[in-house]
C-alpha cells in the first residue's frame, strides 16, 4: 500500500505526540517528534554554555550535534539521543522548556533541523508532529493536521504527565510556560507556528484521547486511499 506523510502541528501540550505516536502505531509507520530535536539542540547549548546571540558560537556547536532516536523494548517507548546519550527525561524538565522558544527562533538551527527532518522521512510513511511540519519540513504532506486546545485543559494535562514522570512543577509555573511558549512560537520570524491553508484543523479540548486518534486514523485512510 502506498505510504503517505502525515504532518501534526500545533500548540503546545495539545497532545500531537502521544496522538501522532498511537497513529503511526496503527498505521505502522515511524513516529518522528521534531520538538524532541529542538529540546535537544537547547540542551546541547546550555550544557555547552553557548551564547545564543554568537551566530558564529551556533554554527560551531551545531557541528558537533548529533541527534538520534531509538526504540527502548523495555519501556515500549521511542526514546531520544544526544550525542550517544540518553537525553530523553532531561529534554522535557522546565530548564529545557524554558529555553526552548529562544533556541527554536534561530534561523541556523531551523536550517539544520529542518533539513534533517527533510531526510527521515524521505521514504514517507512517517507521522511527524511539530510547529512548521506542514508548512515548512513537508509543504507536500498528503495530510496536514493543526491540533488546538484550551491553555488551561492543556496545562492539566501536561502537570499530570510530569508529575507522572516525578518532576516537582506547579499549574500555574505550566500555564506560564506553554503561553509563553504559544507567544513565541506564533510571532518568531523564522517559520512561526501557523495552520496550513490545506490542514484539518482539530480542537482536542473536550475529545477523549482514542477519539482524538480515531478521527485522524480515519482522515489518514482517506488519504492513503487516495494516493
Ligand atoms: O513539541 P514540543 O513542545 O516538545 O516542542 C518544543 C519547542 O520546540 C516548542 O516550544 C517549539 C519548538 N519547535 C519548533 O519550533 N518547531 C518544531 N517543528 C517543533 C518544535
Amino acid at each position: 500500500m502506498q505510504k503517505i506523510v502525515i504532518a501534526i502541528d500545533g500548540f503546545s501540550g495539545c497532545g500531537k505526540s502521544s496522538t501522532a505516536k498511537a497513529l503511526a502505531k496503527i498505521l505502522g509507520y515511524t513516529y518522528i517528534d521534531s520538538g524532541a530535536m529542538y529540546r535537544a539542540a537547547t540542551l546541547h547549548f546550555l550544557n555547552h554554555k553557548v551564547n545564543l546571540e554568537n551566530k558564529e558560537d551556533v554554527a560551531s556547536s551545531l557541528e558537533t550535534l548529533k541527534i538520534s532516536f531509538e526504540f527502548n523494548p523495555e519501556t515500549g517507548k521511542q526514546e531520544t539521543f544526544l550525542n550517544g546519550q540518553n537525553v530523553e527525561n532531561e529534554i522535557r524538565s522546565l530548564r529545557v522548556s524554558d529555553h526552548v522558544s529562544e533556541v527554536s527562533k534561530i534561523k541556523e538551527v531551523r536550517e539544520e533541523l529542518v533539513s534533517q527532518q527533510q531526510d527521515l522521512g524521505k521514504n514517507k510513511g512517517v507521522v511527524m508532529d511539530g510547529r512548521d511540519i506542514g508548512t515548512v519540513v513537508f509543504p507536500d504532506a498528503e495530510l496536514k493536521v493543526f491540533m488546538t486546545a484550551d491553555l488551561t485543559i492543556r496545562a492539566k494535562r501536561r502537570l499530570k504527565e510530569l508529575q507522572e514522570k516525578g518532576q516537582q512543577v506547579t499549574l500555574d509555573e505550566i500555564v506560564r510556560n506553554l503561553a509563553e511558549r504559544d507567544e513565541m512560537d506564533s510571532t518568531r520570524k523564522e517559520s512561526p507556528l501557523l495552520m496550513a491553508k490545506d490542514a484539518v484543523e482539530l480542537d482536542t479540548s473536550h475529545l477523549e484521547f482514542d477519539d482524538q486518534v480515531n478521527q485522524i486514523v480515519s482522515f489518514a485512510k482517506d488519504r492513503i486511499v487516495l494516493y
